[in-house]
């Protein structure tokens, strides 16, 4: 093969090869696929799925932990795949950005981007979508303030984040309203929250359940009297 058309990738793995270093093979689970591999050991997780996998839709930035553009999730949850050695998440779910479209059905997060233009040159938005995409799955209706905070470890050098932060909130309304009963577990979440940070509310919503359980059932209500010291 000519090595002007040789792939960086393959040329990286034919000069590892070459060397003598430590190998091992790994099992990984990735995008729902195994894929068992002979590596080196001191490869880190983003170096494995861009040079062994020919997963490139992960990108490369810092290699410090510090840009979050290598963002893959493990078991769901946002991981820097420059910081992971392969060898510590074997047979954990790993996804990256090529498992995150149905098919040819992109994600509700991958269409509110390209309608709001939330990616310019798009080096960030793998990332940026992966960790938007755990928390829309932790949190149906997240704040602006909660998506700013999930998204503080991904730089982008384009966009100025407000267009980004649009396009969670469009995909989460879109998902909200396709599904009602997301939107309900979602409501039932802000209104637990609601009565953690209101004692007043949650005094509130506690006596509103102990009169309906009074009018349902005499005894249940009489012991909800005593408890609340009304009866003498
Ligand atoms: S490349 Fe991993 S955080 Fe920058
Ligand atoms: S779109 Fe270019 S870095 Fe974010």
């Amino acid at each position: 093969m000519c090595v002007c058309t040789e792939s960086y990738a393959r040329r990286i793995v034919r000069d590892e090869m070459a060397r003598d270093v430590d190998r091992q093979v790994v099992v990984l689970n990735v995008n729902g696929e195994r894929a068992e591999l002979l590596i080196p050991v001191h490869k880190t997780l983003l170096e494995v799925l861009r040079e062994d996998m020919q997963l490139t839709g992960t990108k490369h930035g810092c290699e410090l932990g510090e840009c979050g553009t290598c963002t893959v999730l493990v078991d769901g949850k946002p991981e820097l795949s420059c910081l992971v050695l392969p060898v510590q998440i074997e047979g954990r779910a790993i996804t990256t950005i090529e498992g995150m479209a149905n098919g040819s059905d992109l994600h509700p997060l991958q269409q509110a981007f390209v309608e709001l233009g939330a990616a310019q040159c798009g080096y960030c938005s793998p990332g940026i979508l992966l960790a938007a995409k755990s928390l829309l799955e932790s949190n149906g209706a997240p704040s602006r303030d909660e998506i700013r905070e999930a998204l503080a470890g991904n730089l982008c050098r384009c966009t100025g984040y407000s267009k980004i932060l649009d396009a969670v909130e469009l995909a989460s309304d879109r998902t909200r309203r396709s599904s009602p009963l997301a939107g309900e577990v979602a409501g039932e979440t802000r209104r637990n929250q609601s009565r953690r940070s209101s004692p007043l509310a949650g005094e509130v919503a506690g006596e509103a359940r102990r009169s309906q359980s009074r009018r349902s059932s005499p005894l249940a209500g009489e012991v909800a009297r005593r408890a609340d010291g009304d009866v003498q």
